[in-house]
């Protein structure tokens, strides 16, 4: 028997309509992605990727076709359902960060786990655990003030890891980070892959595309190519 696909989209659109004017987003869309992969989903500016971005972590549903995540009928779930699995089963990254101003990386990291439920006692050892592995053991009481744009990054990724998702979600995470920095961040992202996670990157540059082991290219709103990444850049010699 073939293992299930984590994420199985199929004959996927998505239409938005707003006053007069239709805007296909997506259309006719389909790949699946296995546990363990490291995919990038790249495309010009408006060719979906961010629609197509917002379907995988269920924060929003497709026009038509399917989306099943582990099996499960993503458009079948109630709203409470929606969000136990966005807390549960998917870490997301986003290009601004979205971290909790004035208050400090343990405390974002920890967030999440107040929501879902991971028992007090834990919460803080485990933030602290999350944000060794992105390399800020020492900024532990720094807030998003006090932390460089790639260290932001970083304690989103550790909040990201924090419920110890299925797959984690990343939008443009590179987007407003100088490009050494940049390059760390993917380094990261290689090392929890390494370690069996499963990660897929939006993006729109090459550089970023081709840390990843397979690319998916759309291109107004079609999935236009989907394949290995033959190229791919050997991160393990980056310094963190
Ligand atoms: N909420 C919305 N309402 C109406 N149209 C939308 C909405 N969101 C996106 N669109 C349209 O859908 C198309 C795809 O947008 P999307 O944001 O997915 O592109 P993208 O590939 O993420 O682009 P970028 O690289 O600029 O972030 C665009 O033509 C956009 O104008
Ligand atoms: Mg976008």
């Amino acid at each position: 028997m073939t293992p299930q696909p984590l994420i199985k989209i199929q004959n996927i659109a998505k239409v938005y309509q707003t006053g007069e004017i239709q805007v296909r987003a997506l259309d006719n869309v389909s790949f699946k992605i296995n546990r363990g992969e490291f995919v990038a989903i790249m495309g010009p500016s408006g060719s979906g990727k961010s629609t197509l971005m917002h379907i995988i972590g269920a924060l929003d549903k497709p026009t038509s076709g399917q989306y099943l995540l582990e099996g499960k009928n993503v458009e079948k779930l109630n709203e409470d359902e929606l969000a136990e699995i966005r807390n549960q089963k998917i870490g997301f990254v986003f290009q601004f960060y979205n971290l909790l101003p004035r208050t400090s990386a343990l405390k974002n990291v920890m967030i999440p786990m107040m929501y879902g439920g991971i028992a007090k006692e834990d919460r803080a050892r485990k933030a602290r655990s999350y944000l060794a592995m992105v390399g800020l053991q020492n900024r532990l009481e720094h807030t998003p003030g006090q932390l460089s744009g790639g260290q932001q990054q970083r304690v989103a990724i550790a909040r990201a890891l924090s419920m110890n998702p299925s797959i984690i979600l990343a939008d443009e995470p590179t987007g407003n980070i100088a490009s050494k920095q940049a390059i760390e961040i993917m380094k990261i992202l290689d090392q929890l892959n390494r370690k069996g996670r499963t990660i897929v990157v939006i993006t729109h540059e090459n550089e970023i595309a081709e840390c990843t082991k397979r690319i998916i290219f759309l291109r107004d709103g079609h999935l236009e190519k989907d394949k290995p990444n033959k190229k791919r850049r050997n991160l393990t010699k980056i310094a963190l």
